[in-house]
């Protein structure tokens, strides 16, 4: 725990956020009676709930509330050209190093970092920010050289051997690839997606055509993708298989910057308006810029571990849709009535992971709160998330076992259970229940005594604050319908 101050909220460091997920049920290692698989995970009841819910929003922010964006469920498994025109085939290398003691292979940008972090660790933020102001310097050159001298004069060394005997760095393709058809010798190699992005791109035309779309418009999707990184680390925020909801906007060539600064405005508000500390999000702008993209920004989360990338913001030109048409040889034009052209579009994307948005919600959520002083001291830990999204937005409890209490609580359990993700609970004391729910993040708990036998009224406790009202049993659907809803959150986006 960070702090333990009377009356203070803090955020957790990431260990005791990863044992929380874990032991209520959020995330679990993936495969874990076998020790584990590096870098994949499994969403436990919770944490698929959570999941959902953040889907969901993004889902609706982008197909409901945007007027012109539809959206697609395209294949994992594309015909493998679509990877030779996007650039993936040739181009989705990391530079990597292997120290020859311990035979471990790093992200040449992974260990840099790591060294530039135990620096400022140590109190040196001055040269570790020297540290990577220089490895960008080197990386936007592509001078490996550069950078194999950097390590070796900085020396650094690898965690495992504690050696700086180091390899030449070259580069290692990122994409996973397996092979399609009966027979092994005459399968194809297909790859696993590494980006949803190209599955919009191939259909462009197919979409804009029976949807009678008109440029501007977007194609949204969510789906998973695959990335074999190499350093796994940082629990989910860096995964080899995850999942991106991605968004390509279509523009009219010229425009595309314009779109471009519109859409990193509506972004980071969106992730404001669903409860993440503003203080707590910034713009990254690229140092290189991809061969494709005209300009590119990170909408970075302060983390445990440090502000870090959660969602890309990139004006990618007409790079991948006129790369599809010279590969494919078919048009990928659109003819814009307004002006009397025909053009390939310009498109600006925005792509943000469901991991990384999932783990801010989290880390921002956890918090340890201690009241009281002496012999009163108490502490506290609980999911603070908006309640849009919490997974179980309110728990019922009957007071005792007995008097007809359970049978009461149960009537309300059925009352909500259509709209609300509700969970009934009779074992424990109160209080234990109430402090199981906080784990979970519950906003609301709904107790039933012996007085909601005579006038229908249960009363209402408050996650956050712990105070708890008297309501009736009428008004609970509007009033957690309206703390849950979707719509306070684009309320706050206008
Ligand atoms: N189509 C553009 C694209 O894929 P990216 O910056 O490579 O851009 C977009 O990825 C987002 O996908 C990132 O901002 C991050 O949230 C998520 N992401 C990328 N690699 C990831 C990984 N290994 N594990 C979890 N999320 C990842």
């Amino acid at each position: 725990m960070e702090t333990k101050q009377k009356g203070v909220t803090t955020e957790g460091k990431l260990k005791d956020i990863i044992s929380h997920a874990k032991e209520y049920g959020f995330v679990f290692p993936s495969s874990e009676i076998y020790d584990g698989l590096a870098a994949v995970y499994d969403y436990g009841p919770f944490g698929v709930e959570l999941k959902n819910n953040l889907k969901s929003l993004w889902w609706k922010t982008m197909t409901q509330v945007e007027e012109n964006i539809v959206g697609i469920d395209a294949a994992i498994f594309m015909q493998p050209l679509t990877w030779k025109a996007s650039g993936h085939v040739d181009g989705f290398n990391d530079p990597m190093i292997d120290n020859k003691d311990s035979q471990k292979r790093y992200r040449v940008d992974h260990l840099v970092e790591g060294h530039a972090a135990n620096l400022e660790e140590a109190g040196n933020k001055n040269a570790a920010d020297s540290l990577v102001e220089k490895m960008n310097a080197f990386l936007a050159k592509d001078d490996f050289t550069g950078l194999k001298e950097l390590i070796i004069s900085e020396k650094i060394s690898c965690p495992v051997s504690g050696t700086v005997n180091w390899s030449d760095i070259r580069q290692f393709n990122l994409m996973f690839s397996t092979k399609i058809g009966s027979v092994a010798e005459e399968a194809d190699v297909v790859y696993l997606r590494p980006e949803t992005a190209q599955g919009i791109f191939v259909n462009f035309l197919n979409v804009q055509k029976t949807g009678r779309m008109k440029i501007p418009f977007g194609i949204a999707q969510i789906g998973k993708a695959f990335r074999n990184e190499i350093v796994a680390r940082q629990f989910i925020f860096r995964m080899r298989e995850f999942e991106q909801m991605e968004m390509q906007f279509f523009v009219r060539p010229g425009t595309e910057l314009d779109w471009y600064q519109k859409w990193k405005d509506v972004r980071i508000k969106w992730h404001a308006a669903l409860g993440l500390s503003s203080e707590k999000l910034k713009f990254h702008n690229h140092d290189k810029l991809a061969h494709y993209a005209n300009a590119a920004v990170d909408i970075e989360y302060e983390f445990p571990f440090g502000f870090k990338e959660m969602e890309g913001i990139h004006s990618r030109t007409d790079f991948d849709l006129k790369a599809h048409q010279d590969l494919s040889g078919k048009k990928m034009q659109y003819f814009d009535s307004e002006i009397n052209q025909n053009y390939v579009p310009y498109v600006v994307e925005t792509s943000v992971g469901a991991d990384r948005l999932f783990l801010a919600h989290l880390c921002s959520a956890f918090t340890q709160e201690t009241t009281g002083e002496g012999e009163t001291l108490k502490e506290r830990t609980y999911l603070k998330f908006h309640p849009a999204i919490a997974p179980i937005k309110a728990a019922v409890f009957p007071l005792t076992k007995k008097d007809g209490l359970p049978e009461k609580a149960q009537e309300i359990v059925e009352l909500l259970k259509y709209d609300f993700n509700v969970a009934y609970e009779e074992k424990d004391s109160i209080g234990k229940r109430y402090t199981r729910q906080d784990l979970i993040g519950t906003p609301f708990c709904i107790a039933v005594d012996h007085q909601t036998l005579e006038d229908n009224t249960v009363t209402i406790r408050h996650r956050d604050t712990a105070t708890q009202e008297r309501i009736h049993i009428d008004d609970l659907n509007t009033r957690i319908g309206y703390e849950t809803s979707f719509r306070r959150i684009f309320e706050k986006l206008r």
